[in-house]
């Protein structure tokens, strides 16, 4: 023989071992991938899954974090995403860090990232993993790793493990072939190998020769990468809803498929119209027709807002029996608060405001704001009779904050809640500052304006005192004792950082759990400036002794997460309005101060699904 073909038929016998130790590595599998735990593996590592924002409960990263119990940071980094409270979009693409480790079960060892889900109605190992993880793990594997839960009898509240699927490079991969990463990915529909390699920035050859020619849709595949490739995000706008001026244009916009801007446009103009046309039939001929002239005369354009709203954004024109019958002829037993009333309308439950004609104002201000960190309005009704107005907004399951921390509920907040409470609010503060036109100042936020809902995430109510624009000046001093900003007591300044004011008194009370102002009429804030003041040892020791003792009782983890918090706190009741942060610099710290909550509650691990303290 001459040496030619001997060394190729040695280079093919290399190419043939070299192939088949490949794909013997990532082999499909209905129960998870095997991993051997040796000196040559890395196992634990720290890998990537690619995940896709989906509607309707994971478009924001904070819902996405929980889910993959990481801080919206760890997200946003990795997939160049600039702000960590920026909405998503359907299908944008995320990098999410997991944690992969190989874990025996009794026949074989797995590797996979595990994940705490908590199970709600309607769930089933099923839906979970290919819904909510997108396939990212499959159901005959979490009946593995779950070995004592039957499938179909889980209760509401019981926490399963998810087994996210993942690998680790070996050494020898690590070494020669400078893979750091084994990203994992659900092939879609839409994918072909060569889409999928540009997307990661590779050969289509080294995921070939990886997972083998796998294409079949849903697959899991491992890409191996040497680093992350940077994703090129779509520019999220949040809407302002104050798009384009003109109504034809809207009009023909609804018959060939609506925006959300288009109908946020249509409702404005739509309620502008109804405003002025009820003002003038109201005084005119409106004897003997009562309620339901408006819709008659009306007809058409109530109908097609209500068909729109049906479909789109459930802005809905109620009529005054609907309320009546709903709230038992708005029976003091129905009564929420004040005069807002809860009331079930087909089904579904509302909370229902009784107002003057001035609640066009809240009206006109929240028909401009769409956000998830603020409560929506479902729709409303007018009652010219009475002249009175009713607005009907979603109903917030889980009452207002006030009443989680100095009411009567059973349990107390944990940390993790009350630091994403925090957030929440900072975020629906930054958009109504930030992204409306012209700038809309709450001016009375506190912790009973603070709704939570059944997820415990938070939400912004009652802009009934709420002002456009801004540095207006007042002539009537509104909003609440205790958390009054100083300047607007003197001179009636309005501005932005009056929210800012009391934001960072909600924020004391989180820490504290304590009211705003006492029984003895004493304000909170006063109290707050001295608690960090001194050496780093000193601010712990005096925090220790200032905050809720629920907290203190938490893990000694959250520590350095609640200095953080308290010194954003500390820096909104600053006396000098132009010395307070905005709401951008706030929703910033606060999204790093639960970064290092993360970071440093990964070790002692106190449940961070828990939503209660002990
Ligand atoms: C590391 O993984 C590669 C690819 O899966 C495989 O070819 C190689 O034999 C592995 N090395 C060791 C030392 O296990
Ligand atoms: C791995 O362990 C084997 C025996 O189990 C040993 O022979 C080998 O030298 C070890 N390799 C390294 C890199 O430590
Ligand atoms: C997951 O896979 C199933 C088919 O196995 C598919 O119907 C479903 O749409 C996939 N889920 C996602 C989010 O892609
Ligand atoms: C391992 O567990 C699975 C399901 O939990 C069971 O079906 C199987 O019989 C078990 N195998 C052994 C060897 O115990
Ligand atoms: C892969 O998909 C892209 C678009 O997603 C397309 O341009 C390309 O032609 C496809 N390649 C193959 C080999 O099908
Ligand atoms: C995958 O590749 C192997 C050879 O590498 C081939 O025999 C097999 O048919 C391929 N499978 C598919 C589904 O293309
Ligand atoms: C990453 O984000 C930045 C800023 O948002 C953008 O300029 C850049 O183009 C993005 N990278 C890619 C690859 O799109
Ligand atoms: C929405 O707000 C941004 C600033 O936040 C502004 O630049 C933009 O013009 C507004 N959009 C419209 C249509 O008014
Ligand atoms: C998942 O739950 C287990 C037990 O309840 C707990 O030990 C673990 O820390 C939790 N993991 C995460 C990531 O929250």
């Amino acid at each position: 023989m001459n040496p030619k073909p001997k060394l190729i038929y040695v280079s093919a016998l290399l190419i043939i071992l070299h192939h088949h130790l490949y794909t013997s590595q990532a082999q499909p599998s209905t129960t998870g991938y095997t991993c051997t735990t040796s000196n040559t593996t890395t196992y634990p590592c720290q890998t990537y899954v690619l995940y896709r924002a989906q509607s309707p409960d994971f478009l924001d990263l904070a819902s996405i974090g929980d889910l993959f119990s990481v801080s919206r940071l760890m997200i946003s980094k990795p997939s160049n995403i600039s702000s960590p409270t920026s909405p998503l979009i359907p299908d944008q693409n995320l990098f999410i860090p997991i944690t992969c480790s190989c874990n025996p079960t009794n026949t074989t060892s797995i590797s996979y990232a595990p994940l705490n889900y908590t199970f709600q109605a309607g769930d089933t190992f099923y839906i979970v993993s290919t819904k909510y993880f997108e396939n990212l793990t499959d159901y005959q594997s979490v009946e593995v790793v779950n070995p004592t839960v039957i499938p179909t009898d889980i209760p509401v509240g019981a926490t399963v493990i998810f087994p996210i699927f993942c690998m680790c490079p070996n050494t020898t991969l690590k070494t020669n072939n400078k893979i750091n990463y084994l990203v994992t990915y659900v092939i879609q529909p839409s994918d072909n190998l060569s889409s999928i390699a540009s997307k990661f920035n590779v050969k289509t050859q080294q995921i070939v020769d990886f997972n083998g020619n796998k294409t079949e849709p849903f697959d899991t595949l491992f890409i191996p990468i040497s680093q992350l490739p940077e994703l090129s995000q779509p520019n999220v706008v949040q809407s302002n809803g104050t798009h384009n001026e003109d109504h034809d244009g809207a009009v023909i916009g609804l018959s060939i498929g609506l925006g959300i801007c288009g109908v946020a446009l249509v409702l404005v103009l739509g309620l502008w119209g109804y405003r002025e046309f009820v003002r003038k039939e109201v005084v005119g001929d409106f004897e003997g027709n009562k309620g339901a002239l408006v819709l008659k005369n009306k007809g058409e354009e109530v109908s097609l807002m209500a068909d729109v709203s049906d479909c789109l954004d459930k802005y809905r024109v109620f009529g005054i029996e609907e309320l009546r019958e709903a709230t038992d002829g708005f029976d003091s037993r129905c009564v929420i608060e004040g005069s807002v009333y809860k009331g079930c309308i087909g089904g579904e439950v509302f909370a229902i405001k009784k107002m003057k004609w001035n609640a066009y104002d809240e009206l006109k201000i929240l028909q401009k704001v769409n956000h998830g960190n603020l409560v929506r309005i479902e729709g409303f009704c007018i009652e010219p009779e009475e002249a009175t107005c009713y607005l009907v907004y979603e109903y917030v399951e889980n009452g207002s904050l006030h009443s989680w921390l100095h009411g009567d509920k059973p349990q107390k907040l944990n940390w993790k809640t009350r630091l994403r409470i925090a957030i929440d609010v900072a975020n629906g503060l930054q958009y109504v500052h930030e992204h409306t036109r012209p700038r809309v100042v709450h001016k009375d936020i506190k912790s009973s304006n603070i709704l939570i809902d059944s997820n415990m995430r938070a939400k912004i109510a009652n802009f009934g005192l709420a002002k456009s624009g801004c540095n207006a000046i007042t002539v009537h001093i509104v909003g609440t004792q205790g958390y009054i900003a100083p300047e607007y007591l003197v001179d009636g300044v309005v501005s932005t950082k009056m929210d800012v004011y009391s934001f960072g008194v909600v924020l004391l009370e989180l820490i504290s759990g304590r009211e705003a102002i006492d029984e003895q009429g004493r304000v909170l804030w006063a109290s707050a400036g001295r608690v960090m003041e001194g050496s780093e040892e000193e601010k712990m020791r005096r925090l220790k002794g200032w905050m809720d003792e629920a907290l203190v009782r938490e893990s000694s983890s959250s520590m350095e997460s609640m200095i953080s918090v308290m010194a954003v706190a500390v820096a909104c009741i600053h006396k000098d309005p132009s010395r307070r942060p905005s709401t951008v610099d706030i929703v910033y710290a606060l999204c790093k101060s639960d970064d290092i909550f993360f970071d440093t509650s990964e070790e002692d691990g106190p449940s961070a699904s828990q939503v209660m303290a002990r």
